[in-house]
């Protein structure tokens, strides 16, 4: 008893939550984060540097862990992808709220801990789909995150919540190939996760990089694949740089995100994803 006590009093400290004696997370519903700048989160940069201003819905709560760049799980709080969009500074994204909003929702299948598993990366020129297809750095690197999440047997992953394509909207020959390239991506991370209806929640831009944002839009919005849902950001407030969503926006997002995976996708999920990875 004296040992869970202090187990909650490390996880409440946002330290490392030992994977050994972690028995209350063994039911750890899993999402992975993945995309760009505005998924990895610029909520409150200005001038390059983070206001620091959290809002409620975006509040740390020991039931809401992330997985560290070290692989670690330890608790969650803003900026989420601080130690993954390394090259960058990160303020506010939509995670935090989307955790906070699937555990609070009185309709929400979700009990217990939420393992959010950050891998967007924005960098300093965005990243385009190409640089996220099957066996690039940044796809292997989410698989590596993903199996490393499920490492412990403590859990299952939900849902890839997904944010991508402004850097697709520069060039027209990018923006035509996109649909394709967007579905191959996704059924190449379901093979990949061994989980064929795994749910995907992604987000249609508002504006972009380049001139071709309505080609991206709608191959984005024409996605029919099964459990694959998209929200719209469009009408979303951008900070004064007209490139990135305020703070109060990717808390509006994250509440669509929540909504499109409470509401749309059936529940409850079954996640085939592997306890450990093999093959
Ligand atoms: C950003 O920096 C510039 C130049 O240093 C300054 O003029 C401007 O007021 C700053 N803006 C904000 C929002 O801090
Ligand atoms: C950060 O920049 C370095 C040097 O350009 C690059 O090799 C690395 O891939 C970048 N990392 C990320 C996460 O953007
Ligand atoms: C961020 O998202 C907004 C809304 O979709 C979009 O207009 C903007 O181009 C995005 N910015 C970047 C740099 O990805």
């Amino acid at each position: 008893m004296l040992g869970f006590v202090w187990l909650m009093l490390l996880a409440y400290a946002g330290l490392v939550v030992p994977a050994s004696s972690q028995d209350h997370n063994n039911n750890k519903n899993i999402f992975i984060l993945a995309g760009q700048s505005n998924m990895s989160g610029r909520g409150g940069i200005n001038n390059l540097t983070w206001d620091g201003v959290v809002p409620p819905q975006c509040q740390p709560n020991p039931a809401i862990l992330r997985l560290s760049s070290e692989l670690k799980w330890v608790q969650a709080s803003e900026p989420l992808h601080k130690d993954i969009d390394v090259n960058v500074t990160c303020g506010v994204g939509p995670g935090m709220v989307f955790a906070n909003t699937v555990l609070h929702k009185k309709d929400s299948s979700i009990r217990g801990v939420v393992g959010l598993v950050p891998c967007a990366v924005g960098g300093t020129k965005g990243t385009k789909i190409s640089e996220w297809g099957r066996g690039t750095y940044l796809y292997n690197q989410l698989l590596r995150r993903a199996s490393a999440a499920l490492q412990d047997g403590g859990g299952s992953i939900q849902a890839v919540l997904w944010y991508q394509g402004e850097s697709d909207t520069v060039n027209l020959q990018d923006a035509a190939l996109y649909k394709g390239r967007l579905e191959r991506f996704f059924m190449d991370l379901r093979a990949d996760l061994q989980s064929p209806l795994l749910p995907i929640i992604q987000v249609a831009l508002a504006s972009g990089q380049g001139a071709y944002i309505e080609k991206v839009r709608e191959a984005q919005l024409g996605i029919h694949l099964a459990h694959v849902k998209c929200v719209d950001a469009k009408g979303l407030q951008l900070e004064p740089d007209h490139l990135h969503l305020t703070t109060q926006a990717e808390v509006q997002l994250g509440k669509m995100l929540a909504d499109a995976f409470l509401h749309t996708l059936p529940t409850p999920l079954q996640s085939n994803a592997p306890k450990t990875s093999h093959n």
